[in-house]
């Protein structure tokens, strides 16, 4: 039974990692694949959303029509995308795996071995969960993510009241296959007025069902 709640609403996804360029042959980044959001993106699909994926490199493909795919490299082209999509949208759900730090230049050749150490300064990128959080208007509701390994519902509270949203989803890195690359996932959605929700651990497509789920029923 399709969720109706999700008919014709238009929804935001943030999916996937970022990648920060040192110089043209390297990178930081993490081990995000994307495939939390793509489920989630392909949930609400079928769910009758219309769906802005803004996903970062991936080796993931998704294809739905209701489902807009915007490929980006690093968070400050993940933020110019969700600026660009956020005020025409009911709601955004942000799981992607943004790179917290950049690197302060980029160098544009190859650098060259040299020293036995080497360092690269680095600077704080924006972020997107927060700035959105700030733009939000009374109709719009965000759901971010949190990935924690020590105090993890109280550090998640605690991002949900500062970025200003309307839940959490909490996946730990303490629970045995969940996380980064696995095909599976285990969540507790924390709502803003503090009702916790916990869920077994499932593959990541049934995850997105959940939420989903959770959502509709509380938000
Ligand atoms: O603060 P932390 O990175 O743990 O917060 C995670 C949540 O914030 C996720 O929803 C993630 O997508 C979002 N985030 C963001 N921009 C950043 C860092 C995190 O949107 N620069």
């Amino acid at each position: 039974m399709p969720n109706s709640y999700f008919q014709n609403k238009k929804i935001l996804v943030t999916a996937g990692p970022t990648y920060e360029k040192i110089d043209p042959v390297r990178f930081i980044g993490n081990f995000s694949t994307g495939k939390m959001g793509i489920e989630i993106a392909l949930k609400l699909a079928e769910n009758g959303a219309q769906v802005d994926l803004v996903i970062g490199p991936t080796c993931l493909s998704v294809n739905h029509p209701n489902i807009n795919v915007h490929h980006v490299v690093s968070a400050l082209e993940m933020k110019d995308a969700c600026m660009k999509y956020f005020p025409n949208c009911d709601m955004a759900i942000l799981s992607a795996a943004v790179a917290d730090y950049r690197p302060a230049e980029y160098q544009t050749q190859k650098i060259k071995k040299k020293e036995e150490t080497f360092s690269i300064q680095l600077t704080k990128n924006p972020d997107i969960f927060k700035t959105l959080g700030e733009l939000k208007q009374n109709h719009q509701k965000i759901i971010g993510f949190a990935l924690e390994t020590q105090n993890e519902i109280e550090n998640a509270k605690q991002k949900l009241i500062i970025k200003n949203g309307d839940a959490i989803v909490l996946n730990s890195l303490n629970d045995e296959g969940a996380g980064f690359g696995k095909p599976t996932n285990k969540i507790s959605v924390i709502l803003k007025n503090g009702l916790i929700f916990d869920y077994s651990l499932k593959e990541k497509s049934e995850v997105a069902k959940d939420l989903l789920k959770c959502i509709s029923e509380n938000l």
